[in-house]
C-alpha cells in the first residue's frame, strides 16, 4: 500500500509533468544511441543539442536530468545481470532509482519475472517507459519514494548509483537494510562514490566503465556488490 507521502509526491508532480509532451520530446529530441559496453540495449540519451533547457523552461521543479546520462553504477549492474541472468530470471525485481532504465531492462532481458523501475523525478519515469519500449521489455513504472515506506514486495531490489549524496546514502541504506530483513536480496552498481557504505558490501564483479563526467581516456571502476546485513556473525 502506498504511504501518504509517496501519494503526495506522485499526484503533485503528475499535475504538472505532461506525459505525453516529455516522452514525445525525449523521442524527437533524445537519439538513440548504443550504450558503451552493452550492445543489449539502446538508451535514448542526451546529445549536444538535445535542448534539455526546453523541458526545465516549463516546469519549476525541473530537476538534473540523470535519466538522460549513463552512468558508472548502472552500467556495471546491467552488464553484470546480462552475463549472470541466473541472478535474476524468473525473480521479481524492483530497480531503485531507476533513472534511463538500463538496470531494469537488463533485468527484463535477463528473465526477471516482474521488474518494477522506480524513481521519484517524473521526466526519468517517463524515459523509462520510452526506453523499456525500445528495448521490447516490458517494465511497469513507480513514481514514487519508495526508501520511506515499507520494502516492496520482491526478491531482488536492483540499486545502479543511488550513493552520490549523504542524505540520500543513508536514508537509501536504512531502506535497504529493512528490505535485508524482510529477506530481499540487494545488489548494489557503483563505481565507488563517495557514501557508498562500503564496509556492508560484498564485491561480486567489477568493470571498468565511462562514467558520466569522467573523459572517455580515464574511465571509472565500477563494482557490483551485494549488501549484507551489519550483524557480525
Ligand atoms: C545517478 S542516477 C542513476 C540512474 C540509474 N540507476 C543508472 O545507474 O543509470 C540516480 C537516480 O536516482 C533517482 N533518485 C534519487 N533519489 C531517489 C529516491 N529516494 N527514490 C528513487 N529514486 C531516486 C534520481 O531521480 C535519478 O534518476
Amino acid at each position: 500500500m502506498k504511504s501518504e507521502r509517496e501519494k503526495i509526491l506522485e499526484d503533485d508532480r503528475k499535475s504538472v509533468v505532461d506525459f505525453n509532451h516529455v516522452r514525445q520530446f525525449i523521442a524527437d529530441n533524445l537519439p538513440i544511441l548504443p550504450v558503451p559496453g552493452i550492445p543489449e540495449i539502446r538508451l535514448h540519451k542526451a546529445a549536444p543539442h538535445s535542448g534539455l533547457r526546453r523541458l526545465a523552461e516549463k516546469d519549476p521543479q525541473f530537476g538534473s536530468p540523470y535519466w538522460a546520462h549513463y552512468w558508472g553504477g548502472g552500467l556495471v549492474l546491467a552488464r553484470h545481470l546480462l552475463d549472470r541472468p541466473e541472478t535474476v530470471a524468473g525473480r521479481d525485481v524492483v530497480d531503485l532509482g531507476a533513472g534511463s532504465g538500463i538496470v531494469g531492462i537488463a533485468a527484463a532481458k535477463a528473465g526477471a519475472a516482474k521488474v518494477d523501475a522506480a524513481d521519484i523525478d517524473p521526466y526519468a519515469i517517463a524515459a523509462t517507459g520510452l526506453n523499456a519500449k525500445l528495448n521490447d521489455v516490458a517494465i511497469q513504472t513507480v513514481l514514487a519514494d519508495l526508501t520511506i515506506g515499507r520494502p516492496p514486495s520482491a526478491d531482488v531490489i536492483c540499486v545502479g548509483d543511488l550513493f552520490y549524496d549523504a542524505a540520500l546514502a543513508k536514508g537509501v541504506t536504512e531502506f535497504l537494510d529493512r528490505c535485508l530483513a524482510s529477506g530481499i536480496t540487494v545488489l548494489i552498481g557503483d563505481p565507488w562514490r563517495a557514501h557508498l557504505p562500503a564496509s556492508r558490501l560484498r564485491l561480486l564483479a567489477e568493470y571498468i566503465v565511462p562514467d558520466f563526467g569522467v573523459s572517455r581516456r580515464n574511465p571509472a571502476r565500477g563494482g557490483v556488490f551485494a549488501f549484507e546485513s551489519g550483524e557480525q556473525s
